[in-house]
């Protein structure tokens, strides 16, 4: 994990050029390998797509980090809304969301109420809802808050990142409240004290929970889900599940939409389960910053655009 990442993590959070970088055309033009647009309409459109490739997705309503409560309603209101289109169109389609988009840096208790609106209105109309992680800063308030979210609400899972030293233990301590995990490597820049910083190290913690995962799938039924491009990875967990006697459409991959998307119609269409997570709104600048931070190499793309 070299400088490209270090200063690319750095300029996601860097507030002047969130103010600045998403004016620039080049640079709007270069997120459509990653967004479909900006709308839900653009979101459902790709489904549409997809769903021919008997992949579903997931949707997630971009944003981060407000500053107010009434944001905090306004983007609640938004994922309600968002679940009844979902229901309208009848498609297979989740929801998720960071939590701090609905205000988990202002008042834990508001959003738990806000949280459980979305949570119960999913319920009513049969759908799910994923927690994303943030940085290593939010993992102990976070996963307090699905634990208390899980009381009243069995359709919550949670992402956790396997850069993160503490994550197998997190998923031993959360079994008793049965959790749904969707597993990652982890986006943010961590310090040295918290997580793994070779990629080797990420991989094989990665593994190990995935193994652990995979038997917990078997013993107590519950729902993981890998999410990742990373195809060695993934060949690993299929050899795991095969012998642990598990069907192909009994292990489910989550991948981002515009990433690896020959390798996703190629797993579908070898039964597994497949869910592409599709992004859309305004608020793009730090999410769009943290994939080309996975693969600084994608600064090629938006230079290229630049020029064109
Ligand atoms: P890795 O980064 O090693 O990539 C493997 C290969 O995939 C690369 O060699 C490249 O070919 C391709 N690839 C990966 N990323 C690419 C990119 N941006 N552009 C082009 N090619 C790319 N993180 C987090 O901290 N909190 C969260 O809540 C989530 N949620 C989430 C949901 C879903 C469904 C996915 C798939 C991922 C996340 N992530 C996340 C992001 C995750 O932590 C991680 O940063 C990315 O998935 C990239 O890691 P890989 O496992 O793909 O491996």
């Amino acid at each position: 994990m070299g400088i490209g990442r270090d200063t690319l993590l750095w300029a996601s959070r860097n507030e002047w050029l969130n103010n600045r970088i998403p004016k620039m055309r080049s640079v709007q033009r270069a997120v459509k390998k990653f967004m479909p647009g900006s709308s839900v309409e653009d979101a459902i459109e790709a489904t549409r797509e997809l769903i021919k490739q008997n992949i579903q997705t997931t949707f997630t309503y971009l944003g981060e980090n407000i500053s107010s409560l009434e944001e905090a309603e306004t983007n609640t209101q938004h994922y309600l809304a968002l679940l009844d289109k979902i229901k309208a169109r009848n498609l297979d389609t989740e929801i998720s969301l960071k939590l701090t988009h609905i205000g988990l840096d202002l008042s834990f208790e508001k959003t738990i109420e806000l949280f459980s609106n979305i949570a119960a209105k999913a319920k009513n109309l049969n759908n799910n809802v994923f927690i994303d992680m943030e940085d290593s800063s939010y993992v102990n308030k976070t996963i307090e808050f699905y634990t208390k979210i899980k009381e009243n609400y069995d359709n919550v899972g949670l992402c956790l990142q396997a850069y993160l030293y503490r994550t197998m233990q997190d998923i031993k301590d959360m079994i008793k409240i049965e959790p749904w995990i969707r597993l990652v490597k982890g986006a943010y820049k961590e310090p040295d004290s918290v997580a793994f910083k070779k990629m080797k190290d990420v991989n094989n913690n990665f593994i190990m929970i995935s193994s652990y995962l995979l038997q917990l799938v078997v013993d107590e039924n519950i729902r993981a889900a890998f999410a990742t491009h990373d195809l060695k990875l993934q060949d690993q967990i299929k050899i795991k599940a095969q012998k642990l006697g598990l069907n192909n459409m009994d292990i489910e991959f989550q991948m981002l939409y515009g990433i690896k998307t020959t390798e996703q119609f190629r797993l579908a269409g070898e039964g597994y389960k497949i869910r592409t997570l599709i992004s859309y709104g305004e608020q793009w600048y730090p999410w769009y910053v943290r994939r080309l931070a996975e693969r600084p190499a994608n600064i090629g793309f938006v230079l290229k655009n630049l020029f064109n």
